[in-house]
């Protein structure tokens, strides 16, 4: 079927009762953090499982402070993936720590535990898996690794609310979580992230993180309600504001995932025969959350790269986009730490093919039949011509 109507990368689904929590909240006069935030906590802690969900204003701050709560700093080794956002190796090296990389599985992209062994030394302190666009990584083996070698292991889940392993949910398997409610993810607060879990100590030292390393109520400032700074904290806190949309997000979740998976197999179904695409794997045992479609377009049969497909999807109405490209392979990382092309091969292979195809609950099913038929009159017109 043609593309009926241009089919942006994202569009957000808010609707009247996040407006009207909205207004209220601005009208109670309480916008920081306060009840809609400790409702938020509560509900997504029972959500994933967990005993503790600690608010934060962006999944970025929620990675840090899982990091900071751990007192990984100076000197310490993190292990992680290439294929993700720049937050997942930036918030190692803003603890002064340095990020090590593992390549990713062939088949799933996601970080490769053999690889991950591979690079533990006595510095290690911490191990941090991505489950890159929901699906989550082979985390029976990266959790024998880390308890072997009593590491901590942080999961980024930004992509991957909604993602189960084997029967456990994302958010109750590793020492502490990371999630995002940035505006595309699978639900939104506008900005926004939670750190979860389920050890009490960290907790504690999370919470203090989050508000300055203040104990006692920093806005109380008479005699009888004293308060002391017991560390030098951040300001991270999640509002209210933020809060009053995800209560809602978050009670229409089960309701949006399901969409996203049906509009995943209409893909699945319609790329198969695709022969320019390969599907990225998914593991056996596992619940997607189905946060981004990515394909691995094979650009050995195309005149032109990745790039240039991408460019021809936005012209013919598609907004395709590229999660990720490597990120050793960024200025940044190349000159501070030395990393160069050829490091890690599967993750390079994938980075110069990667394209993530619209994936929302919002799309319709035709929406996905467009998409494909766009994205097959685009390679065909740049397909290779054979036997010459
Ligand atoms: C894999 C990954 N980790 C971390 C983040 C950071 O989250 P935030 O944008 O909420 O800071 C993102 C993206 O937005 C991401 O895609």
């Amino acid at each position: 079927m043609k593309l009926t109507r241009p089919v942006p990368l994202h569009k957000s689904w808010i609707e009247k009762e996040e407006e009207a929590e909205v207004l209220e909240t601005l009208r109670s006069g309480w916008l920081t953090r306060g009840p809609r935030t400790q409702a938020f906590e509560r509900s997504f802690a029972d959500y994933v499982g967990c005993r503790h969900a600690i608010g934060v204003n962006s999944g970025t701050a929620a990675l840090h402070l899982a990091l900071a709560s751990l007192g990984i700093g100076e000197g310490d080794e993190v292990v992680t993936t290439p294929i993700t956002f720049a937050a997942t190796g930036n918030v190692i090296v803003l603890q002064r720590a340095h990020p090590v990389f593992a390549d990713v599985e062939a088949d799933t992209l996601n970080i490769d535990p053999a690889e991950v062994a591979a690079r533990i030394t006595a510095k290690t302190r911490a191990i941090l898996p991505v489950h890159l666009f929901g699906h989550p990584c082979e985390m029976d083996a990266i959790m024998a690794l880390a308890r072997a070698r009593q590491l901590a292991v942080i999961e980024d889940a930004a992509h991957a609310i909604e993602a189960r392993y084997r029967g456990r949910p994302i958010g109750a398997i590793g020492d502490l979580t990371a999630f995002s409610f940035y505006a595309t993810k699978n639900i939104t607060t506008g900005e926004g992230g939670m750190v979860t879990t389920n050890d009490d100590g960290l907790a504690e030292r999370l919470r203090l993180l989050r508000l300055h390393g203040v104990v006692g109520n920093a806005g109380a400032t008479s005699a009888k309600a004293p308060w002391d700074v017991v560390l030098a904290g951040y300001n991270y806190t999640m509002s209210d504001i933020q809060a009053a949309l995800g209560l809602h997000q978050l009670e229409k979740i089960d309701g949006y995932w399901d969409r996203r998976r049906r509009l995943a197999a209409a893909y699945d179904d319609a790329l198969k025969h695709v022969e320019e695409v390969r599907r990225v794997g998914v593991r056996e045992g596992v619940r997607h959350a189905y946060h981004l479609y990515p394909i691995l377009l094979r650009t050995e049969d195309l005149t032109v790269d990745r790039d240039a497909v991408v460019e021809a999807l936005r012209e013919a109405g598609v907004g395709a986009g590229v999660h990720f490209r490597a990120l050793h392979l960024m200025s940044f990382y190349r000159e501070r730490f030395g990393f160069a092309p050829g490091d890690f091969p599967n993750a390079e292979y994938a980075a110069d093919r990667l394209i993530s195809l619209p994936l929302y609950p919002k799309m319709e099913e035709e929406d996905v039949e467009g998409v494909v038929e766009a994205l097959m009159e685009v390679v065909r017109r740049l397909r290779k011509r054979k036997g010459r």
